[in-house]
């Protein structure tokens, strides 16, 4: 059985014994174990179900870490970390060898970040190694953002969780890195595309919606639900499955359907907040899965700030 609790000490004592934990972060739980330990890294993998072709991110208490892992840190990429560490930014950056090459899975650049969450900065300043951690789900199924979330699937494959309460950006970090030069968004997360403009001029934009081999494992049918996920307009959608007897959820951005009961629907954000619809999002994607329906209905947000970034994760939910 895998335990919740608030104790950093004994999550400290887990990974230095090479194990792994569940911890906190602003964006979704990581799953977490020491990324200098080949075998540790293993069972990351394991634990996951993941394929190896798909690289981990390694966190650090503190943007000086950086270079014990890392062989340089280009000018514009340190801009950004200068601007938004600790938080939901992640840099792609050339790897020293102590990093094994299972965490990169054989790649010579390395995912670096330092999140933003008291309890796991804490812990990753009384460790002498990083964490590399991935989002604390099975493979293909939606992030967690609470500590619960971690155990209704990984219980009994971890043996704990750090309880840091629920994410409070809801969204997996962006990932920047330089593709011939040229300052690069491999995915849209947390840390808004006109943020990254505005403190490092243009950036280009890797096509998200497809699977792309400069961004292992980003897979086009990812964070999906269990249940059928039907992305369109909803007021189309609604009377559509309700004429034909369905029993399905939706999922709206503000909308609240008088003709469907209040359990079987949530709205993402009812007065339109993009930042509180991306808290809510995994979190409802995940109870909407729970109940019994044969479908979930939902809609696009509008594609502006972090918009961009729900809207992707809505988009491969529904990529079957
Ligand atoms: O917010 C986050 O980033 C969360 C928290 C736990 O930090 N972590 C997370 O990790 O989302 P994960 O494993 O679910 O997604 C990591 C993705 C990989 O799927 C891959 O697309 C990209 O990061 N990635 C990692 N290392 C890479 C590398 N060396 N080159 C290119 N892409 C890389
Ligand atoms: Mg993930």
């Amino acid at each position: 059985m895998t335990k919740i609790g608030k104790d950093i000490g004994h999550a400290k004592a887990i990974l230095e014994a090479g194990d792994l934990v569940g911890i906190p972060t602003e964006t979704v739980y990581g799953l977490a174990g020491n990324a200098l330990n080949k075998d540790a890294v293993a069972k990351i993998f394991e634990a996951k179900n993941r394929p190896d072709f798909d690289p981990l991110i390694i966190h650090t208490g503190s943007v000086e870490q950086i270079s014990h892992y890392t062989t340089s840190f280009a000018p514009e990429l340190e801009a950004l970390a200068n601007e938004f560490w600790p938080g939901p930014l992640t840099v792609l950056l050339p790897k020293k060898s102590i990093i094994p090459d299972l965490v990169t899975s054989g790649l010579d650049q390395v995912a670096v970040r330092v999140p933003n969450h008291p309890l796991t900065r804490e812990l990753l300043q009384s460790l002498d190694f990083p964490l590399a951690a991935p989002s604390a789900n099975p493979f293909g199924y939606i992030s967690p953002t609470t500590a619960q979330h971690v155990v209704d699937q990984l219980d009994g494959k971890i043996p704990y969780v750090l309880d840091g309460g629920e994410c409070e950006v809801g969204l997996e970090s962006t990932i920047v890195g330089l593709e011939d030069g040229q300052l690069t968004i491999f995915r849209l997360g947390g840390i808004e595309v006109s943020q990254i403009k505005r403190v490092a001029g243009n950036v280009l934009i890797l096509p998200q919606s497809s699977s792309n081999p400069k961004t292992p494992g980003m897979l086009k049918s990812h964070y999906a639900p269990r249940k059928p996920f039907i992305l369109g307009d909803l007021d189309q959608l609604v009377p559509h499955f309700i004429q034909k007897g369905k029993k399905f959820a939706v999922l709206s951005f503000d909308k609240v359907f008088d003709e469907i009961d209040a359990p079987h629907q949530r709205a993402l954000s009812p007065n339109g907040d993009l930042k509180q619809a991306a808290h809510a999002l995994f979190a409802y994607m995940r109870y909407l899965d729970s109940l019994d329906v044969d479908i979930i209905l939902a809609e696009e947000l509008p594609e502006s700030g972090l918009g961009k970034a729900i809207n992707d994760r809505l988009r491969r939910a529904s990529a079957h």
